[in-house]
């Protein structure tokens, strides 16, 4: 890299534009949202799509709501202009939806996209040429005057052919190309020339679209830019402003959204970003961040998996694990810190509550996500993290001081082994170590005697018949008692809690018993038995079973 980069690269030059309204305007409503999947985003991809996928993704399109999309490049090759002609033989485009095709400003390429889309019932046709000095210099080889006269001379082209064509019902665009690095006198002129060519007016609006074709300032740049062209056009009631924004910044999303608060009517975009070089506009994107400020985008993300599926079948291209409101890991946390905070919000959320959820900026749900993967556990997690897997999944509800104990064996195992753990190895660490299936052989019987619960029995303990016999005001009490005796050791239960796992004759005890064993260690044991005295006791069981207590010690 260049130590002083100003010796090849310029700033980009600010918009004189000192009473700008753009920054106090919110969004309030969705703009016109036109698809470019099927043409900006197609002619992006490796493989661009055969008639099969574009079938695919027209269908999706439709599906999500879309009422404008642009549909191909007609005179470009013999697929776009078999498609646009199976679209409307085939009658699949729907009556509320308007489809669009592009072509250069060249007399033959507009001929044709005319004959590719006669007998359509609506249609806008899409003009475009290149307006920025780089490219009237290097490229095109004109002048300002010679590209005002062929933008002219080009829209009439569409007049004439339009009229050849009366039963469909015409709508014209025209972009500036490059216009975010055109100066805005000279593609204000252009804009001028074209919509005095098509009579530009409320009753017969043409759209007027304003491409970053290669995102060249930042988004607040660009805001004046477009604020300045809306004040700036004549006609302007007779012009839908669009923008098409790219993302060679990375700020294709904030540049559309600062363009709808300059004036923008219309955005242009594809489903997750897909496009020429870093992408078009994600239109996803911003039909979401407005759906996250209460606003309703008309676009239907309620499967967003599926889409997304769709979409990477006919591109043949993956969307990011980290892509925005889709990647498969946006919706999940793994830092400890991250699940506790989300998972004391899930336990104060009620039903009907405004979404105001730590580190979640939308319900998952909504887009037909599950919370499944909102909590992942790695070596970066804490307990939170731990315990909202095993409730979620397992229905079990551990203890504090459980959760923090289980948390460090699970640490433990991680460093070990360096790799993420879903909640079915969560689960079998935590039945491992807590020793949840074994019942030491215990036999026991119980009497109550004068409000004193006798106890007596047997238990194996490490190769050995124990012995118990013992008494207490409860049963558990007598248990601890007859253990204290048989094994020769201290016992004392410092905190019990249980709950119920399933509903009826299926359920099942859950007892979580913290033990103080001699007096010099504390350990929790978990136990599960249909019967919850039993539970309590496998759970006094567990936790010995993971002491230090030795057989040696034993009586
Ligand atoms: O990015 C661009 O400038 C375009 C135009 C043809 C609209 O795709
Ligand atoms: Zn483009």
């Amino acid at each position: 890299m260049l130590h002083n980069p100003a010796s090849k690269y310029r700033p980009f030059a600010p918009v004189n534009l000192r009473d700008r309204t753009w920054p106090d305007a919110q969004i309030t409503h969705p703009p016109i949202w036109c698809s470019v999947d099927l043409r900006d985003g197609n002619q992006a991809l490796i493989e661009p799509m055969d008639v099969e996928r574009k079938i695919r993704m027209f269908e999706q399109l439709v599906k999500i709501g879309f009422k404008q999309i642009e549909v191909g490049f007609p005179s470009a090759s013999q697929t776009e202009f078999d498609f646009m002609r199976k679209l409307i033989e085939e009658k699949r485009i729907p009556e509320d939806v308007t489809v669009q095709v592009l072509t250069q400003a060249r007399e033959h390429l507009i001929q044709r996209t005319f004959e590719a889309l006669e007998g359509v019932p609506r249609a806008i046709v899409h003009l475009y040429n290149a307006t920025a000095p780089v490219m009237r210099r290097v490229v095109l080889n004109m002048s300002e005057d010679e590209i005002v006269d062929l933008a002219r001379t080009h829209a009439q082209m569409f007049k004439d052919f339009a009229a050849r064509y009366p039963q469909t019902q015409w709508q014209f665009e025209y972009s500036p190309e490059m216009y975010s690095d055109t100066e805005l006198e000279f593609s204000t002129r252009v804009i001028d020339a074209v919509t005095e060519v098509w009579e530009a007016s409320p009753e017969k609006k043409c759209i007027i679209n304003l491409p970053t074709t290669v995102e060249h300032s930042s988004p607040n740049v660009f805001a004046d830019m477009v604020e300045w062209t809306c004040r700036n056009i004549q006609r302007r009631d007779g012009v839908i402003v669009s923008v098409h924004p790219h993302n060679d910044r990375g700020t294709g999303t904030a540049t559309a959204e600062l363009a709808l608060m300059a004036g923008a009517d219309r955005l242009e975009g594809c489903l997750f970003g897909n496009g020429e070089r870093t992408g078009n506009l994600d239109i996803v994107n911003v039909a979401l961040n407005m759906y996250i400020q209460g606003v309703s985008p008309g676009l239907d993300f309620s499967n967003i998996d599926a889409i997304r599926a769709t979409v990477e079948y006919c591109n043949q291209l993956p969307v990011h694990p980290r892509h925005p409101y889709v990647g498969d890991l946006v919706y999940t946390s793994f830092s400890g810190s991250h699940q506790d905070a989300i998972k004391k919000a899930f336990a104060a959320r009620k039903e009907g509550d405004i979404w105001d959820m730590p580190y979640l900026p939308i319900d998952p749900k909504d887009l037909g996500r599950s919370y499944e993967a909102v909590i992942r556990v790695n070596s970066q997690s804490g307990k939170g993290g731990i315990a909202y897997l095993l409730e979620a999944e397992y229905g079990v509800q551990l203890p504090r001081r459980l959760q923090i104990e289980f948390s460090q064996v699970v640490q433990h195992e991680m460093d070990a082994l360096g790799t993420e753990f879903a909640a079915a190895d969560l689960w079998k660490i935590f039945e491992k170590e807590y020793c949840l299936f074994n019942d030491h052989g215990l036999q026991y019987a119980m009497q109550q005697e004068k409000g004193l619960v006798k106890l007596q029995g047997s238990l194996q303990w490490q190769g050995q018949t124990v012995p118990l016999q013992g008494s207490g005001n409860g049963a558990i009490d007598a248990f601890v008692q007859a253990l204290s005796n048989g094994l020769g050791c201290t016992l004392r239960v410092q905190d019990y809690s249980e709950h119920a796992i399933g509903q009826g004759a299926n359920a099942q005890a859950m007892a979580y018993v913290e033990l103080r064993v001699n007096d010099d260690q504390t350990i929790y044991g978990v136990g599960t038995d249909a019967n919850i005295v039993s539970a309590s006791m496998h759970a006094i069981l567990s936790g010995l079973q993971r002491s230090k207590l030795q057989v040696a010690e034993t009586a």
